[in-house]
């Protein structure tokens, strides 16, 4: 099988690495991956834009791929998915419709409403006075949210009423990208987030396992929030009895939802879910993609392979597959970043040290670099450095050891981590 994928960052790097483990898999290609995808045996990276969809279809056309897999929200929001199976293509990744789960929050909010799907209260507003006077009768802390795609930074958590305030103010000066239409007020949840990913064909809905991200960029879950600075699975506090109870009330509502609005989505569900200390969730978030950098630690502990999973959502036949399997044990990963993101940052620098890491039993995922002569950073998150191991405190001590040997100008991580998980 030939397979392209089509991204640069981290979750595409762990995507080719995952599918080339197969021995189904001949090749595969990344529009335009990254650094680490251009280092990858019998991977290429072919220079297209992401919104190039017709380069990106007569490429895949005149190449004979049998799987465009498609990792970032963006090019499915915009409808990639519909171009290129109109080409005849198979794609896994959800259509254009599908993709409003992610791409619009007031539809995700919704259909959430409207399935019955447990998610927090929430107002949505068009004007600011209106929305000013609702943060007001309700008080802090509080949840603001723009509604289009914002590229994980259109999510206010308010502490104070000013702050909230600004953040409508923000929201309706289009700061955060999209239309600046709409406002989401929401109730602010209190416990720890799980990532729950799971694989459909628009009828059957399986869930991998569960993950947990770490979003803020200080130790502590401090500061500002980021795409994430590193993740771990399997969470434990996704108890099996939790699992099920999402797969009943989230995932399985979820499909029934998306198909009663005769949306036909294949591909990756991603709901973000908050756990409340007495043991209820509810959903904070959906995507219509696999998250970054939850897939890095996903994908090294799936046994069954990739691609089999991906044709039987894209044709249609997930029911019929034998049970996921999975690797015992753990993984966990550590994103080293440029100094100043998620704000201000430089790109550039010279990146030294990951033979090194991989040698001391780390696997080094690129999220933002190129290779030209030497490795060079290209983005905020730079690197992911992953320990795969029999428990978290050897998961965590690899990708740590592999961490120490890496360095580049202005580097910073988070130490902590697995906090959550560690003895
Ligand atoms: P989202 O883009 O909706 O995932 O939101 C990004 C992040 O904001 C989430 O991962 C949470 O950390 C936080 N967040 C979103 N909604 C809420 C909420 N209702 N209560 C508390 N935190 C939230
Ligand atoms: N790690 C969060 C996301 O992929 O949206």
């Amino acid at each position: 099988m030939k397979i392209l994928v089509v991204g640069s960052g981290g979750r595409e790097h762990a995507l080719a690495w995952k599918l080339l483990q197969s021995s189904q898999v001949e090749q595969v290609f990344c529009v335009p991956g990254n650094g680490g995808t251009a280092s990858l045996n019998r991977c290429e990276n072919i220079s297209l834009a992401m919104d190039d969809f017709e380069g990106i279809g007569n490429f895949a056309l005149n190449e004979g791929i049998n799987l465009v897999v498609i990792g970032p929200e963006v090019p499915l929001a915009q409808g990639i998915t519909d171009y290129l199976q109109s080409s005849g293509l198979k794609v896994f990744g959800p259509n254009k419709a599908g993709a409003q789960i992610e791409a619009s929050k007031v539809w995700a909010k919704t259909l959430m409403q409207e399935a019955k799907i447990p998610t927090a209260n929430s107002a949505v507003f068009n004007r600011a006075a209106p929305a000013k006077s609702y943060i007001k009768d309700h008080g802090v802390p509080i949840v603001i949210k723009a509604d289009g795609l914002a590229a994980g930074k259109g999510v206010i958590v308010a502490t104070t009423r000013n702050q909230a305030v600004e953040a409508v103010e923000a929201v309706f000066r289009g700061q955060f990208g999209g239309a600046g239409e709409f406002v989401i007020v929401e109730e602010c949840l209190i416990g720890q987030e799980v990532s729950v990913l799971a694989l459909t064909d628009g009828l059957t809905i399986r869930p991998l396992l569960p993950a947990q991200d770490h979003k803020r960029i200080g130790e502590g879950d401090t500061g500002e929030n980021t795409g994430g600075m590193g993740a771990y699975a399997p969470t434990p506090i996704a108890t099996i009895n939790l699992m099920e109870r999402v797969q009943k009330q989230v995932l399985d509502r979820t499909i029934n939802a998306l198909r009663a609005k005769k949306i036909d989505y294949r591909g990756v569900l991603y709901a973000g879910l908050m756990i409340t200390p007495s043991g209820e969730f509810k959903v904070l978030e959906f995507n219509c993609r696999f998250g970054d950098p939850e897939t890095q630690v996903i994908l090294p502990l799936l046994e069954t392979p990739l691609e089999e999973l991906m044709l039987a959502c894209v044709e249609q036949r997930l029911e019929q597959m034998p049970p996921i399997e999975w690797k015992q044990g753990a993984c966990a990963t550590v994103v080293a970043a440029s100094g100043g993101y998620p704000g201000v940052y430089q790109t550039g620098k010279v990146i030294t040290g990951i033979p090194e890491a991989e040698a001391a039993g780390a696997t080094v995922f690129h999220a933002g670099t190129t290779l030209n002569q030497q490795l060079m950073t290209n983005g905020g998150r730079v690197l992911n450095v992953t320990g795969i191991g029999e428990n978290f405190e050897q998961a965590l001590r690899l990708a740590y050891a592999g961490i120490d040997q890496i360095n580049f100008e202005g580097m910073y991580y988070r130490r902590d981590i697995g906090y959550q998980v560690k003895g």
